[in-house]
């Protein structure tokens, strides 16, 4: 496989977003800060979005301007509209990620609004942070199924990432929020939007649900993707995608692409101290396959 994979560490947001008991920022900051030791190059810490829509995400500006100052790593928050828009600008945000939907159901579940009037949402947005020298990264949501609307055809999903690649974003990630793809339709998939947006630009970014996304990975990477987007120890999930959980494993993924021979430049042993941080904050152990069987294997050691 040629090219370096670039891996976009999530965990701060999509994992913690969901939590039943909100963490606290300080925990968030710490999290963010083990992640970075662990060599973790792109980190998405928060979201500008309504407080009452997603309690867990308040304080995403402290995390933000606590967090930002290392060298040659990138911090990114989601911001829905305008007004986070704002707010992201006001913590100093260089980075952000607006999201979309390829299914109607979830787009006015989680958005409140039609695809088409989400897309209208964004403008202005875009347009101010290519004045202002933002970058801007593009998600679009339920690519290989909806909760709400079930089967959701790749030229839905393409029509949507194409939008935002036209609109300015400079990467466009494709979501599969609740986990249900198989490989040979991640495959499919990504042919399929790569028709209209370069590979280049595409991050996959699958939930584990069903215990498909590292195979799904692979096949991605097969195509040719080279950005993923995984969170620490699988943590996750959507408060507005019902039965949805975390994200791919970051371990897992760096697991299989150190086997691979794919450098990530990220520390496995650092990256699980990093989780088995944030799990015993939360009260879980974690999901990750492997951060399991590399805590197993540190007990019978001891
Ligand atoms: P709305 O109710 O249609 O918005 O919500 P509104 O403009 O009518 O405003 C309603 C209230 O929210 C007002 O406050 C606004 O000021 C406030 P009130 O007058 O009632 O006190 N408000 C805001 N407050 C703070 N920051 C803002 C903001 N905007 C409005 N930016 C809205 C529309 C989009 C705001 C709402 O539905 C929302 O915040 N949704 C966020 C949902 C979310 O964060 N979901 C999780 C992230 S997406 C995801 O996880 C998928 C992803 O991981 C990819 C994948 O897995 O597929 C990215
Ligand atoms: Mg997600």
């Amino acid at each position: 496989m040629s090219e370096a994979v670039r891996i976009v560490e999530v965990g701060p947001r999509d994992g913690l977003q969901n939590e039943k008991t909100p963490v606290s920022v300080e925990t968030r900051i710490a999290f963010v800060e083990a992640l970075v030791a662990a060599g973790c190059r792109t980190v998405e810490v928060g979201s500008f979005v309504s407080p009452k829509a997603v309690p867990q995400m308040a304080g995403s500006d402290a995390v933000l301007r606590a967090v930002d100052h290392h060298p040659g790593r990138e911090f990114h928050v989601l911001v829905p509209n305008e007004k986070g828009y704002d707010a992201a600008m006001a913590a100093g945000a260089r980075v952000i990620a607006v999201f979309a939907s390829a299914s109607e159901g979830f787009s006015r579940a989680n958005i409140n609004c039609t695809i088409a009037e989400s897309l209208e949402r964004f403008r202005p947005v875009l347009a101010r942070a290519r004045a202002d020298g933002v970058k801007v990264r593009g998600y679009v949501s339920c690519v290989l199924g909806c909760p709400f609307d079930g089967e959701v055809a790749p030229a839905a999903v393409t029509r949507v990432a194409r939008a935002l690649w036209d609109q300015g974003c400079y990467e466009v990630s494709l979501g599969d929020t609740i986990g249900v793809g198989t490989p040979v339709k991640a495959r499919r998939l990504l042919r399929a939007v790569a028709a209209e947006v370069p590979m280049a630009s595409l991050a996959m970014h699958f939930h584990d649900t069903y215990g498909q996304a590292l195979a799904n990975l692979y096949a991605g990477l097969e195509e040719g993707a080279r950005v993923i987007d995984s969170a620490a120890g699988g943590l996750g999930g959507c408060p507005y995608a019902p039965g949805a959980t975390g994200n791919v494993a970051t371990e897992d993924v760096v697991y299989m692409l150190d086997g691979l021979g794919e450098p990530t430049g990220i520390d496995l042993p650092r990256l699980l101290a990093a989780t088995n941080t944030i799990s015993a904050a939360i009260g879980r152990a974690p999901v990750s396959r492997v951060a399991a069987a590399l805590n197993a294997k540190a007990r019978a050691a001891r």
